[in-house]
């Protein structure tokens, strides 16, 4: 195959064959509920744990602000899928919000107006010949679970498998493409270690494990319930997305300690899953381990999955799902050196320092821009879980756009296919597809509506919160338009 391609851009010219993505490739672009909904209060719904977060603790947010109306689609979803259409998209990404479906958390009780809400979303998508790709989890859980414990408690593996079995039920005969949990490596560690999302819980080192290992188990039980109930008749595809932060070692003899960051960070929500042994990254399993006994801990703060555990998890999954933003820089800490918490100076379970490289932009709080390391990323999945089918899901940059003309999102763009093509024509890795974070601007969590990562910008003063392209919505839609990169 590669010699044929080879031959054939010699004959017509490298730039031609090189540039365009292959047929069946598709583009998306994402949101998620509580980022646009609004609406916070309608008819039924209960509070979700960023409704609370944000309305006790408006200080943990950076301009106070909230998500109670954000991008108002709970109104305004017309509008978005008229954009959805206008960008061309092959598919658009967005998230259920839990309680919006299910007021109570539980089963007992579906909400009408909900069920009525994504249903009409969904026709009207695929009416523009658009197919829904849903998020059942990003990151809105019912506050009425949060005060059972949330994540930390092992339950949640069967109160989220009822809920996806409604949303299975209402939604599968039209949505074929589904994704359990989004980022648990974010949920994790913002939610339940640093407490810089909502609930706001800080348990370093202790709560982010509890939430990891249950969110495993509740997107196998969710895998599973479509596996072996819906699958049959409707033929779906269900997968979790993790974010894959590339680490880079600051020279080639810290090796091991860019290997230990990518199983913390990547290799614990995903080994489990998709290796063939399945459980914890073993390295990682053992390193945890033994820092928790020098502390005192009878047991590892990272709970063991038991074998029938791990059989239930291994190999649950259609795709591999991969959002990409950033990199760090990795070394191994210098005796007696203070290593800074996890994820944003260091890993101390692992005696890991990060740091960032000086010719990587810095496009905000956390996205250094590095190009190149998507490609590298790609090929990392490859290498570690073999031939999978892997979807991007989310990539974006962040702003503080003040005019339409985001020159720097289409540079990013740019970059960032470029590298994706390479992956597929060079290094042979299977990406399916791609999807932009995201599609219009809106609430960016702690970061408020101070952070801009859309192809539209939305206007938050107006009351019908007006959505104009940008320049990068005009670049993405003719890379879509001509499948490929010559725009
Ligand atoms: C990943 C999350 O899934 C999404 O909700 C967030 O807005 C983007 N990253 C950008 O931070």
């Amino acid at each position: 195959m590669k010699f044929i391609q080879h031959f054939f851009s010699i004959l017509v010219g490298t730039a031609y064959c090189s540039r365009k993505f292959p047929p069946g490739f598709k583009f998306g672009a994402a949101t998620a509920a509580y980022q646009i909904e609004g609406a916070w209060n309608i008819s039924d719904k209960s509070e979700s744990i960023w409704d609370v977060f944000s309305h006790e603790r408006p200080g943990a947010i950076v301009d106070g602000s909230n998500g109670d109306v954000a991008c108002d689609s709970y109104h305004q979803w017309r509008r978005d899928v008229e954009i959805a259409s206008e960008l061309g998209l092959h598919f658009y990404r967005f998230s259920i919000s839990w309680t919006r479906l299910l007021p109570n958390g539980f089963t007992n009780h579906v909400s009408e107006d909900g069920k009525r809400y994504y249903s009409d979303l969904i026709d009207a998508l695929l009416e523009k010949g658009i197919q829904p790709v849903v998020t059942l989890y990003h990151w809105d859980l019912p506050q009425s679970l949060q005060n059972l414990g949330g994540w930390t408690n092992p339950l949640i593996a069967d109160w989220f498998g009822q809920y996806t079995r409604v949303a299975y039920t209402l939604y599968g005969d039209r949505v074929k493409t589904w994704i359990t949990i989004n980022e648990p490596v974010i949920y994790c560690q913002a939610s339940y270690g640093s407490g810089l999302h909502a609930p706001g819980i800080i348990s370093i080192g202790l709560g982010g494990y509890l939430c990891s290992k249950n969110s495993v188990l509740a997107h196998a039980k969710a895998w599973r319930i479509y596996d072996e109930e819906f699958r049959p008749k409707y033929k779906g595809k269900v997968s979790l997305t993790n974010q894959l932060t590339w680490f880079e070692p600051v020279t080639e003899d810290e090796q091991e300690s860019a290997d230990l960051a990518l199983q913390l960070w990547t290799g614990i929500y995903a080994h489990p899953i998709f290796s063939e042994e399945g459980g914890w990254p073993a390295e990682l399993e053992k390193r945890i381990a033994e820092k928790s006994r020098q502390e005192g801990y009878p047991v590892s703060r990272l709970p063991p999955f038991t074998e029938e555990e791990k059989e239930f998890v291994r190999g649950t999954y259609d795709f591999f799902g991969f959002n990409f933003y950033t990199a760090r820089t990795t070394r191994k800490a210098k005796a007696g050196e203070e290593v800074g918490p996890w994820p944003f100076t260091g890993a101390p379970d692992l005696g890991v320092v990060l740091s960032v490289r000086a010719d990587w932009p810095r496009a905000s709080d956390w996205i250094f821009i590095y190009p190149k390391a998507l490609r590298l990323q790609l090929s990392w999945v490859k290498q570690q879980y073999g031939d999978v089918d892997i979807f991007i899901l989310e990539n974006g940059i962040a702003g503080h756009d003040t005019d339409l003309d985001d020159q720097y999102r289409v540079k990013f763009y740019r970059d960032h296919l470029e590298q994706v093509l390479l992956a597929i024509q060079e290094d042979d890795v299977k990406v399916s597809c791609y999807t932009a974070w995201t599609m219009i601007d809106n609430f960016e969590w702690s970061d408020g509506y101070r952070s801009k990562l859309g192809l539209y910008e939305v206007d938050f003063e107006a009351p019908a919160r007006t959505r104009r392209p940008r320049a990068s919505a005009h670049y993405y839609k003719s890379v879509i338009k001509s499948h490929s990169l010559d725009v």
